[in-house]
């Protein structure tokens, strides 16, 4: 184990967060790295296999768990949430407790204990629909699901307490973001799954909504950056201005991976759809960062590794996630429509 300062990820084995742990042992390995995770149906400790660093069970939203991880830290990076938006539909409980109380609890904790930096990793869906207008950092908030007002609520009190106590923070607020180890729920992952399978991939409403396709990599090479360079109290959008509308992602996929357009099913739409999240990201340009994955590359690696990975993402579909993709999908695909090119 190193032995230089310390680093805190919170929601360290989920999807960005591991990808982010794998990242920083590997550019920076004087450091320790501390992971403090719940262990959702999300987490999986197998994404952090190789990377050296102490593992801690336990809930953000829980003060003696946030204190005891955060005892002599340097730095904390949170990117612990409940991140589905259709779970969100379903039930937004667990989402108010963790991304407005827990980040509230585990932002104060990090105050008490003096960490030095924090970055607290939130979404470009805070800020509603941008129908082709940027956003930048400081547009108003208009999250409209319960995903998205949880985790807006999470921003806000983060920097009241920035605003308040001085805590030395920043935010990043970063697009729709694919590459390996992603929840097969999620869309990307789903549908190449489906593909795979040979089922039907279920696009909600005729697939027009838009999606900025950020790969983990580059999402992970900004937090670092901002961590490092960021000012604080600031907020910096991550965007790599991948937009493409989901019709046009699904037939990607299927184009990679050499299976038919009729596996395209067109299903009830999600209530509240958001159109599209479009950001400007020349203040994070500013600490240097660039995409380093344009749309075909970011996908075709993320597709790829599904291919190589049926070892890790086929116990999980054969699990629980049937009881959750029957409850979505069930009705819709029963009264759902073939895509007709
Ligand atoms: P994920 O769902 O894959 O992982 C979330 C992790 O947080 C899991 O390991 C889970 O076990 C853990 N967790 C949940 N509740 C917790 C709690 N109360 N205490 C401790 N740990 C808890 O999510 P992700 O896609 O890796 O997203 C990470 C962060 O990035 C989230 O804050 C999300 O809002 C944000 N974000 C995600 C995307 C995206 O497209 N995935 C885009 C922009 C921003
Ligand atoms: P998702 O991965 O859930 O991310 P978010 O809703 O947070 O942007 O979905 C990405 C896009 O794909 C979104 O426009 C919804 C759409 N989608 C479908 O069309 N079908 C699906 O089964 C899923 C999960 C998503």
């Amino acid at each position: 184990m190193a032995d230089g300062p310390i680093l805190v990820i919170a929601g360290g084995a989920g999807f960005i967060g591991a990808n982010f742990a794998r990242y920083v042992a590997a550019a920076r390995p004087e450091w320790r790295l501390r992971v403090l995770d719940k262990l959702t149906y999300a987490g999986d400790r197998a994404r952090l296999a190789g990377v050296d660093a102490e593992f801690i069970a336990g809930d953000i939203a829980d003060p003696e768990a946030a204190a005891s991880v955060l005892a002599g830290a340097r730095w904390l990076v949170n990117f612990a949430a409940e991140t589905h938006v259709d779970r969100s539909l379903q039930d937004a409980q667990a989402f108010l407790r963790t991304n407005v109380t827990g980040t509230f609890v585990l932002m104060s904790a990090a105050g008490d204990a003096g960490v030095e930096r924090i970055v607290h990793v939130s979404t470009d869906e805070v800020y509603g629909e941008s129908h082709g207008q940027a956003f930048r950092e400081d547009d108003l908030l208009r999250p409209r699901s319960p995903y998205s007002a949880s985790k807006a609520g999470g921003d806000l009190q983060v920097l009241a307490l920035h605003a308040t106590y001085g805590l030395p923070v920043c935010i990043t607020r970063g697009a729709n973001t694919i590459g390996g180890w992603q929840h097969p729920e999620k869309a990307v992952p789903l549908f190449t799954i489906n593909a795979l399978l040979d089922k039907p991939l279920p696009v909600y409403g005729r697939g027009e909504q838009r999606r900025d396709r950020l790969h983990v990599d580059d999402h992970s090479r900004a937090v670092l950056s901002v961590l490092e360079r960021g000012e604080v109290g600031t907020v910096y959008n991550v965007a790599a201005g991948n937009n493409r509308d989901n019709l046009t992602v699904v037939r990607a996929i299927l184009e990679r991976l050499d299976r038919p357009e009729s596996l395209i099913r067109f299903v009830e739409d999600r209530p509240g759809h958001d159109w599209d999240y479009i950001m400007d990201a020349s203040r994070l340009a500013g600490l240097g960062w660039q995409p380093e994955h344009d749309f075909e590359s970011a996908l075709n690696l993320t597709v790829d590794w599904y291919v190589e990975h049926r070892d890790w993402w086929e116990p999980i579909v054969s699990g629980e996630f049937r009881r959750y993709y029957d409850r979505q999908y069930g009705q819709r695909l029963a009264t759902s429509e073939a895509y007709r090119p």
